[in-house]
């Protein structure tokens, strides 16, 4: 048997002719960017997701930079970012001239939660971008209110956390932002790149549109200094389509995170709260002696991924960080693979896995 990381086709194929319908539509409309499309996925996406005021753009990186934008940091401000993560929530601080400030996750959840962010909060904070990692959330509630006393600004990073809740909210709705990536492999994924941003203000979801259309929300005129960052409307046709399948796609996730949370002898896998509702973007395992493991998987045609394998403090573009110590960034770093978890994967396929992974314990006592 071989079975992949992911394979995109299966939850594609059965849309195969409403794509189809879709792409000749924008064909025949001939309104490539800005069509009716984008702010009907703006409408579907809100309602669907139960987030506010959302602005669709380029892709997920754009819509923290558009975040940081609209909070105006000055140079020496600082904002604290979960190293453990991909390089995007990081890279946009530096691009807008504050001060990333890296901060370690936990080892159970293994994304940021309080005691993390406490520890880097300094009088030049002004905002943490918090990254629901692999779909998972950190216990919210102490998290909003120890940043809004101090008047922090928080950003949810939501890229990998599609319909993921605490307390049943969705994520998203916490911070003063939250963003989303829509990159193919993403629980909601376009044919392309495609993101946005929900904002709590409507002020200052207009100003982030602005930003992403040169400063204009009319045709020449430029009130701010923006960027070019829209999504287009043949990626707004896609996810449109896709949008009435992100929850029956997401309980099927949740389905194998469950077999695989019962199932898996003796690994670490990864802690959920109780209040929380992960969607599993990726299921992570720790193990120790990786390369050894991976080698297995190999051979057994089993397909994972490592997310990631260098901590965002140690990437060699954040140099004057290098010698910062995050143990536990560090040990996920080392020790992470992600297992298989995609919709249309078959019982068969997870059980394959599963005996596998278990033969491997097994071999190891
Ligand atoms: C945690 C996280 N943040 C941000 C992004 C950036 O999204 P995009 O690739 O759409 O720019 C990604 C996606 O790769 C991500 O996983």
């Amino acid at each position: 048997m071989k079975v992949p990381y992911n394979d995109l086709k299966r939850a594609n194929q059965t849309l195969f002719p409403k794509f189809g319908e879709r792409f000749f539509d924008c064909l025949h409309n001939n309104k490539f960017i800005g069509g009716n499309e984008i702010l009907e996925f703006e409408d579907n996406f809100s309602k669907t997701f139960d987030v506010k005021n959302v602005v669709s753009c380029g892709n997920g990186t754009d819509a923290i930079l558009g975040a940081l934008r609209a909070i105006n940091l000055k140079p020496d401000d600082e904002v604290v970012v979960p190293s453990m993560t991909w390089i995007s929530s990081a890279e946009v601080v530096n691009l807008v001239g504050a001060k990333p400030v890296f901060c370690d996750v936990d080892e159970d959840t293994m994304v940021a939660e309080l005691k993390d962010i406490q520890a880097k909060i300094t009088d030049k904070t002004k905002a943490v971008i918090l990254v629901h990692l692999y779909g998972n959330m950190p216990f919210m509630t102490p998290i909003v209110e120890y940043l809004s006393e101090r008047g922090i600004t928080l950003i949810e990073d939501c890229a990998q956390a599609h319909l993921s809740s605490f307390n049943g909210i969705t994520a998203g709705n916490f911070g003063r932002f939250g963003t989303f990536s829509f990159y193919p492999g993403k629980n909601l994924g376009a044919m392309g790149d495609a993101g946005a941003i929900c904002a709590r203000d409507k002020f200052e979801a207009e100003y982030i549109r602005k930003f992403f259309n040169h400063g204009a929300l009319k045709k020449h005129e430029h009130e701010v200094i923006g960027t070019n960052s829209r999504m287009d409307t043949l990626q707004a046709s896609i996810l449109l389509e896709k949008l009435s399948h992100i929850r029956a796609w997401t309980s099927e996730r949740l389905k194998l995170a469950k077999v695989y949370q019962k199932e898996l002898r003796g690994f670490r896998t990864i802690k959920v709260h109780e209040d929380v509702m992960n969607s599993f973007h990726i299921f992570p395992i720790l193990i120790d002696g990786r390369a050894e493991f991976s080698q297995y998987l190999n051979e057994l045609n089993i397909g994972y991924n490592i997310n990631y394998p260098v901590p965002v403090h140690q990437q060699p573009c954040y140099k004057p960080h290098n010698n910062l110590t995050l143990p536990i960034a560090e040990q996920v770093a080392e020790q992470q693979v992600s297992l298989p978890i995609f919709p249309g994967m078959t019982e068969l396929e997870q059980e394959y896995v599963i005996d596998k992974l278990n033969r491997f314990k097994r071999s190891k006592k």
